[in-house]
């Protein structure tokens, strides 16, 4: 044993220092060595000289920190420890060895795992049996390690307590980094709430944020209890709860009642936090209740202190706003929708254009916008705007829309008008959905070949949205029995689409539409056909 390299003399400050992390949380009576490899903190020793490892787990072996025991990983060249810590990033300290198998080999370990790795998480502290080598000052600059010490100076105690600073410094790193992760998901779906996955990536932002704060890295779910949207309601407890975000093993979850998945003694403290509106914590888990009738579960015990129990109030109550944001921001667009819905449906009740027209033309073109390969937004933006597409059918005389027979050259020039008359109605909104209603009833006259009206746009000029509700309006119409016609055969309806490809009608949307004939009559049917 090359006791001249540590000296195990107890001296007087280390065993003061040691004494007062030893009152505090130090746990020295637990052998390390019989712990699970979950739940510790990995060391590497990256030393040349075998002696070094035993040594230093021998010093170590007993540490808790966070009731946590450490896990000893073993390195003894540069190369080998840039090795395993590309295979553990998780890695929470470092003690190198300065000179292994060449001079400097322990500081290029610290370059690579600094600027190649892109850790700078791990701590690193250097020990070095050869000062000369590398003086303190300049290494520690130099390359971004967090302590430097010469071998001699490090007694079994000292070495104790730098290495139990060390993994509170990680510690403290690695909670401000989830943190951080956590605010960004939270300003981001703060910022992108009109975006339709925004609850999910807040509700999954919330979660990553509470786990932080508590500083677990536990299974945990964030989940919300389906009779939100009636506060009122006198049901207050939390069986119909289902998990809306989850990490750990509640990540394959989703979408399940807490009742299938949780004992009936969980369920139970979970009611007891809902009806109660407050944070549960038992010997089982912990409950931090965030208003909306939502709350998150964590599994397991954790003894929180003061400051995170205020951490978690302060956090609780900025959630709720963002919350009440993002509920207010749905109820705007669940207002649109009913305004579009209705706006729509009076010129379907002017026109007898009996049933279901409008709302066909509105699922239809989401169907056709998705097959031709549109976002999901921009469908569901096309399934909510579609419906205006003939609002301007309000500024058309009876007379003429309600007219039985074909009509004349001067009452279809007016008839014409209803895609100016809509247009000039939706045109001044700022919003989204009516911004695309505006330009869809603009244009869903349009024709591919420019024959069509008002603007006798050609091709691609026109909008996707116009050219997609133009194929449905005119398939649901064709389809339909008016006052002036009688509806049309299927095969009839194919073969006009095709005639027409090319001249009314973008060819690609009609080659995509007539690829799929047979499932839009079916769906058409399914949506309520009423002919
Ligand atoms: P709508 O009834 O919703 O028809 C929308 C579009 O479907 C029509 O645009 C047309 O492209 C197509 N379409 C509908 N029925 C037929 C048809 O029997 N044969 C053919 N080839 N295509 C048809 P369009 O022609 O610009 O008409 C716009 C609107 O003008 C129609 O909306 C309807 O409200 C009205 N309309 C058109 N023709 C007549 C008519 O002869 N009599 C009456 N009373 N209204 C008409
Ligand atoms: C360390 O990383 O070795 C300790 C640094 C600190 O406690 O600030
Ligand atoms: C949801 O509706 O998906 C969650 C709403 C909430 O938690 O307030
Ligand atoms: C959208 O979801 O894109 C529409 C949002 C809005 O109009 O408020
Ligand atoms: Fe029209």
């Amino acid at each position: 044993m090359p006791n001249d390299i540590f000296e195990f003399i107890d001296d007087q400050t280390s065993k003061l220092s040691t004494r007062q992390l030893d009152n505090q949380t130090i746990n020295t009576s637990i052998d390390a060595s019989n712990s699970p490899n979950v739940g510790s903190w990995k060391v590497l020793i990256a030393d040349d000289e075998p002696s070094i490892h035993d040594i230093t787990t021998l010093a170590l072996k007993d540490i808790r920190y966070k009731d946590k025991p450490i896990q000893f990983l073993h390195a003894y060249s540069g190369t080998e420890t840039i090795e395993i810590l590309t295979q553990h990033p998780d890695i929470a300290l470092l003690l190198l060895d300065v000179v292994m198998e060449t001079d400097d080999s322990g500081l290029q370990a610290v370059d690579a795992i600094r600027n190649q790795l892109n850790n700078h998480a791990i701590r690193i502290i250097l020990r070095t049996g050869q000062p000369g080598h590398a003086p303190e000052l300049d290494v520690i600059q130099k390359y971004d390690i967090n302590d430097y010490k010469e071998k001699t100076e490090l007694t079994a105690k000292k070495l104790f307590t730098t290495v139990y600073t060390a993994l509170r410094c990680y510690n403290d790193i690695v909670r401000l980094e989830q943190n951080r992760k956590g605010l960004e998901k939270i300003i981001n779906a703060t910022s992108d709430i009109f975006r339709l996955q925004s609850m999910e990536q807040l509700v999954s932002g919330v979660l990553m944020q509470v786990m932080s704060i508590i500083g677990t890295d536990d299974d945990a779910f964030y989940g919300h209890a389906a009779h939100f949207s009636t506060p009122r309601s006198t049901d207050s407890d939390a069986n119909d709860m289902v998990i809306i975000s989850g990490t750990g093993r509640y990540e394959f979850m989703l979408n399940k009642p807490i009742n299938q998945v949780l004992s009936a003694d969980v369920v139970c403290d979970i009611n007891l936090a809902y009806r109660e509106k407050r944070n549960v914590f038992t010997d089982k888990s912990c409950i931090v209740y965030l208003k909306n009738n939502s709350l998150i579960y964590i599994d397991g015990y954790k003894k929180l202190n003061k400051l995170e129990h205020s951490l978690l109030d302060i956090f609780s109550a900025n959630v709720t706003v963002a919350f009440e944001n993002i509920e207010l921001n749905d109820e705007i667009l669940e207002t649109q929708k009913e305004v579009i819905l209705t706006l729509g449906s009076t010129t379907e009740f002017r026109s007898n254009e009996t049933g279901n027209h409008i709302s066909r033309v509105s699922e239809m073109s989401k169907k056709l916008a998705s097959l031709a390969g549109l976002s999901d937004e921009d469908a569901e933006l096309l399934r909510m705007a579609s419906p205006m597409h003939d609002v301007g059918k309000i500024g058309i005389p009876d007379n003429i829309l309600l007219k039985p027979d074909k009509l004349t050259e001067e009452e279809y020039e007016i008839m014409k008008t209803h895609t100016t008359i809509g247009y000039d109605l939706l045109k001044h909104s700022s919003r989204p959905i009516f911004k695309a209603a505006a330009t869809i009833a603009h244009q869903h006259q349009e024709k591919w070949d420019g024959s069509g009206y008002p603007q006798g746009l050609s091709g691609s000029n026109i909008h996707i949205f116009g050219r997609i509700t133009s194929i449905v309006d005119v398939f649901d119409a064709l389809s339909s029995s008016r006052c002036y016609k009688d509806a049309w055969s299927a095969d009839d309806i194919k073969e006009y689409f095709h005639s027409q490809k090319n001249k009314h009608f973008d060819p690609q949307l009609v080659d995509i539409f007539m690829h799929n004939f047979d499932s839009f009559i079916d769906f058409r049917q399914s949506l309520g056909d009423d002919s």
